[in-house]
Formats: C-alpha cells, sequence, structure tokens
C-alpha cells in the first residue's frame, strides 16, 4: 500500500508520552507542511503558536480540563483563527476589515484551521511521533488569549500535541461506511442501523481494552451535544467575531 495511504489509514490519537525533546529540524519540517497548506481565498489566515515551556504546557493542560498529555508532551502547537492579520493587509489596502462579523468568515477561518490541523498531525506522524488533536483549550478560550497574548481578530480553535510515545494506543473503530459516504444524493435511511451496530462496536471496543467508562457513540452524543458553552460566543464577541451577518 502506498505510504501516505497506510499512515493516514493509521490515525489514532496518542494519550501517553515520553519527555524526549522534538528537534528543530523535525518541527521546521512538520511546521513546514502546514504552512504550504491552502487557505480560503490565500488568506494566510491561519497562525500557530508553537508552545515547548512546561510551565505554559502546564498551564494549557489545566485550561483543557485537565489532559496530562498536553504537559507531558514536549510540544503543543495551538492552532490560531487569525483575522488580525488579514486585517493588516485589509488596511494597507485602504479598507476595512469585516469578515470577521459575518458567518461566513468564521466557516473559512475555522475550515482553514482543520486543514491546518489534519497537516500538522499528518506530517507530524510520518516523522514518527504521536499525535493528539486538542479541542480542550476551548473550554476557557480567554484564559488561552491570555497565555499566548493573541490580539483582537484573533481565536485559539484547536491544538496538537506532538511528541514520541511511551506505548501505542488502538485504533478507534469508526461507524460503518454508509453512515459517511453518501452517492449522488444524501441517504439518511442508512443511518440508523449503522448507528445501532456502532454502539455495539464500541461497547465491545472499551470492554476489550479495560476502560469501565466508555461510553456509546450516542451516550458519548448525548454528553456532548445536548449543551454548548455560552462562553465561547462572549469570548468570541470580546475579540471581535461578532457575526452580525
Ligand atoms: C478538533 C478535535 C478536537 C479534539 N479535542 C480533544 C481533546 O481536547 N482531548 C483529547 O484527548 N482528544 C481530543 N480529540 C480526539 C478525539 O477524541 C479523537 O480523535 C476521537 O475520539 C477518535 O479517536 P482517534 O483519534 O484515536 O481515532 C479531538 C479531536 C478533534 C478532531
Amino acid at each position: 500500500m502506498n505510504e501516505t495511504i497506510r499512515l493516514l489509514r493509521a490515525h489514532h490519537s496518542s494519550r501517553s508520552y515520553k519527555a524526549d525533546p522534538i528537534s528543530a529540524e523535525v518541527l521546521e519540517a512538520i511546521i513546514e507542511c502546514a504552512r504550504r497548506a491552502p487557505t480560503s481565498t490565500n488568506s494566510h489566515e491561519i497562525s500557530l503558536v508553537v508552545v515547548r515551556n512546561a510551565d505554559s504546557r502546564a498551564r494549557i493542560a489545566e485550561i483543557a480540563g485537565g489532559q496530562p498529555w498536553i504537559a507531558q508532551a514536549p510540544v503543543f502547537i495551538a492552532v490560531i483563527a487569525d483575522l488580525y492579520k488579514t486585517g493588516l493587509g485589509v488596511e494597507k489596502a485602504g479598507a476595512r476589515q469585516v469578515f470577521q462579523r459575518s458567518l461566513e468568515g468564521v466557516l473559512a477561518v475555522v475550515s482553514d484551521a482543520g486543514i491546518a490541523m489534519a497537516t500538522l498531525m499528518t506530517a507530524a506522524r510520518a516523522l514518527g511521533l504521536g499525535v493528539v488533536p486538542i479541542g480542550g483549550i476551548r473550554r476557557d478560550p480567554q484564559a488561552m488569549i491570555d497565555l499566548l497574548e493573541l490580539p483582537a481578530n484573533t481565536f485559539p480553535v484547536d491544538g496538537v500535541v506532538l511528541g514520541y510515545v511511551t506505548e501505542e494506543s488502538s485504533q478507534k473503530p469508526r461507524m460503518a461506511i454508509e453512515s459517511f459516504r453518501h452517492e449522488e444524493k444524501y441517504h439518511p435511511q442508512a443511518l440508523r442501523p449503522a448507528i445501532d451496530a456502532y454502539d455495539l462496536t464500541l461497547e465491545k471496543y472499551w470492554q476489550k481494552i479495560g476502560r469501565a467508562d466508555g461510553l456509546t457513540w450516542s451516550a458519548n452524543m448525548a454528553q456532548h451535544y445536548s449543551t454548548f458553552s455560552r462562553l465561547i460566543k462572549s469570548v468570541a464577541h470580546n475579540q471581535g467575531f461578532t457575526i452580525e451577518v
């Protein structure tokens, strides 16, 4: 099998790391890949903040709700939606940026953040590192803004932990292909059977790896998606993302 395809199909998040440092060359190679990634209208609206300082990583672990792997691994990269940078270009060209006040602006920059995240993770894994994406920083975005000294019109969307793993974790099963790949039109009838099967698959998976607290997919969704954080809206609003249109 082609090596890139093999690597992508082998994806799994790792949450157990050695403290071994990542060399400057390896880190630079990973970041260069993300810099080459596409952005909407060539906006360059993503910036990365590379955090190696142990106290800062410990603080981020705390901000993210107590995630020890952030403190354990040597590098955390915060992926920043950066409409401060684009605003400088708009201003230089004699106009006033309003993009941060639109839902389209938020969708565009968050799409670009996702591409940057995926690129960072693929490049890191290609160089023998383990990774785990971290959305937990959005539990307290203001604390991240303060820690990283982020300016107006920026927002810490996600982050990724990079490091050498102590032991490889197993691959989490996915829902059946019919729930993901639709031909020509969306076919909702495929979903319920796929969800029922996946709930059973995950139950067995948690038993196999000895995780007594593992939830079915449906229960996990109920836990996370039956509520939402109001904090994000107010912090994003203070940063300039007002979403008026
Ligand atoms: C945008 C994003 C944010 C995530 N945030 C966290 C996080 O804060 N902490 C964590 O341990 N895992 C986090 N994850 C990892 C998911 O839980 C994980 O990808 C999912 O359970 C599937 O497992 P796998 O990556 O091992 O295949 C995140 C994943 C994504 C894509």
